[in-house]
């Protein structure tokens, strides 16, 4: 099975799989395991290749989990190249977190739209892949994403300025995700998690036949990242209500994003950026990347 879509850039979603003018092409890839090795995914990426070129699509982004041998050999035989390794950290949801008594936060309303549009560029602006947000692209996003709402976008305010805006979606509520097998990894981090517990609270370990509820943040907007701490460790306790285990985003392996997240206990998970270009149009290889974690 594989899904694509090819959507006018700016109709659609506030981030793109594609660098170049007009499209952005989104795809998954999966097949059963029963047939896999068969042509299946390249005889259908064929025909969405050839009809993302033909709609004037520039380039085409995907990202692999680290150790996906089948999916990076797939890509690097198609033309796909390594653009670099982006890091998607998971925080486990296991206890309350402090957050400041006076903290003002409160959820998005329809009038902040246009400043948390601006903090969202101040926050991205310089990165590749960021398309610039406008306060109808998020009207847009919030009311096409499944399962989203204002409610979902929380503010931190001091005054009349908002300082950060972080948004959580809950993807467990249109997919659910059930673990069959631990890698490595995983199974290391879940001996040292049980051995902890022995001395201190610490999470759940992860088992085969789990059936994962996870949220992913975005967007993430902050003029510091002592803000937006403040919001992770508020959506945080509300995911400890919702009976949420882990909370993801996808960032640049340096970016100030993760000093918000001390405090927590972070486990990254690599996830390589490869890109396939149809035009003469690159990326700046020097420029860190945006990807939303939506794309995820
Ligand atoms: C990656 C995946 C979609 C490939 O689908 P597929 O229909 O088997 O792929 P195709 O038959 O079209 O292409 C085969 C090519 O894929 C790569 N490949 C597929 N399975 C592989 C494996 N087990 N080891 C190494 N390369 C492999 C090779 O390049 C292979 O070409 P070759 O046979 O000439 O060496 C499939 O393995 C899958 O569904 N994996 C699980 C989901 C996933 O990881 N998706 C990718 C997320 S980014």
């Amino acid at each position: 099975m594989s899904s694509s879509q090819i959507d006018r850039k700016g109709i659609a979603a506030s981030r793109g799989i594609v660098i170049g003018p007009a499209y952005v092409l989104r795809r998954a890839r999966l097949v059963i395991p029963e047939y896999r090795r068969e042509g299946v995914i390249s005889r259908l990426q064929q025909q969405c290749f050839d009809y993302g070129a033909q709609q004037g699509v520039g380039s085409v982004y995907t990202l692999v989990i680290e150790e996906n041998t089948p999916a990076m050999r797939w890509l690097e035989q198609r033309g796909f190249k390594l653009h670099r390794t982006l890091v998607m950290p998971g925080m486990p949801v296991y206890k309350e977190m402090t957050v400041p008594r006076d903290a003002n936060i409160r959820q998005t309303r329809p009038e902040d739209l246009p400043a948390i549009a601006a903090l969202l560029n101040e926050t991205w602006q310089v990165f590749e892949l960021y398309e610039p947000a406008s306060a109808e692209a998020l009207k847009q996003f919030i009311s096409r994403t499944p399962r989203y709402s204002f409610s979902n976008l929380l503010v931190l305010q001091d005054g009349g300025e908002i300082l950060a805006c972080l948004g959580y979606w809950d993807w467990s509520k249109i997919m659910r995700i059930t673990v069959q097998a631990l890698n490595w990894k995983i199974r290391m981090i879940g001996l040292i998690v049980r051995t902890a517990s022995i001395f201190r609270p610490m999470p759940g370990p992860i088992k085969p036949g789990d059936i994962l509820k996870q949220i992913m943040l975005t967007p993430i907007g902050f003029k510091d990242p002592a803000y937006l701490s403040v919001l992770l460790r508020h959506v945080n306790n509300l995911a400890l209500q919702m009976g949420i285990e882990h909370i993801f985003c996808v960032c640049e392996q340096n970016h100030a994003i993760l000093k918000s997240m001390r405090g927590f206990i972070r486990v990254n998970t690599k996830y390589h950026l490869y890109i396939k270009t149809f035009q003469q149009i690159g990326l700046n290889a020097d420029k860190p990347v945006f990807i939303d974690g939506i794309d995820m």
